[in-house]
């Protein structure tokens, strides 16, 4: 049985989400947890069969008074020109874009001396190239305003507003047990870095040499970053 949200029914009713790797695995259950609360969602990843079979499955779920709809859009999101067409696919389907979140992306456990050159090339084009061409196109270039201008619709004041989600910080810090490499992990809250490293450090084995360091650190602050 499906666990039951946490989350008010309704909560983000016609809001419209893109989840990046909705297909599947983590994007998936997103995508299912955002129909839920009313949410429309595009999916998108390579895979169109995938895509279309697993939009068939959630439509099925989301309940009859939703507003919310699943609709595959095929995407490589390493490819700048098929992540402009995800971004204006969706504005034209829906008119808006709340939420973007950044989940489609791999990669691999492996020693650092056996991992290949292109092995390393394909997961960081992937997590972030194409995190990065998401989030440009998402908040620079797909801009509300354009979209509304060039169909002619007024109120075309309000700023498309996209929140991006991106899942692989816990990957990178996950590398230090991956690649015996010590990692400073850094933000502004101090409380839940020391958890977080405390918990990072639990997973390194014991034969490792890495170790796991919490430092605070505001990134908008100069000063911070260069005693950091
Ligand atoms: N599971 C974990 O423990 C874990 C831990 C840390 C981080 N993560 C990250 O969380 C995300 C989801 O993980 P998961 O476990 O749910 O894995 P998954 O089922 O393999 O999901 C990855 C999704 O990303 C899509 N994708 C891969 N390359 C893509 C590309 N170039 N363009 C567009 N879509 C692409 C895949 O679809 P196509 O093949 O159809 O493109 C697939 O739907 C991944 O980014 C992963 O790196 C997972």
């Amino acid at each position: 049985m499906a666990a039951s949200s946490v989350f008010k029914a309704g909560l983000f009713n016609h809001k419209v989400a893109i989840v990046t790797g909705g297909g599947t695995g983590i994007g998936k259950a997103i995508t299912s947890e955002l129909l839920q609360l009313g949410c429309s969602v595009v999916i998108s990843s390579r895979k169109l069969d995938r895509l279309e079979s697993a939009a068939e499955e959630l439509t099925q779920k989301i309940p009859s008074s939703s507003p919310a709809k699943v609709t595959p859009i095929q995407c490589n999101i390493r490819n700048e020109e098929e992540v402009k067409n995800l971004m204006a696919s969706t504005l034209k389907l829906h008119g808006r874009i709340d939420f973007l979140v950044n989940n489609g992306g791999g990669q691999f456990s492996s020693p650092v001396n056996l991992m290949s050159a292109k092995g390393w090339k394909a997961v960081i084009d992937t997590n972030l190239n194409g995190t990065f061409l998401c989030c440009k196109e998402g908040l620079f270039i797909c801009s509300y305003n354009a979209w509304m201008k060039d169909h002619g619709v007024g109120h075309y004041n309000n700023i498309i507003k996209i929140l991006c989600i991106t899942l692989h910080c816990l990957a990178v810090s996950n590398i230090t047990h991956v690649v015996g490499c010590s990692v400073v992990i850094s933000s502004r809250k101090l409380d839940r870095l020391e958890s977080a490293a405390e918990e990072l450090t639990q997973k390194i084995p014991s034969s490792s040499p890495a170790k796991v360091t919490p430092i605070q650190c505001n990134i908008r602050n100069e000063e911070e970053v260069t005693v950091s």
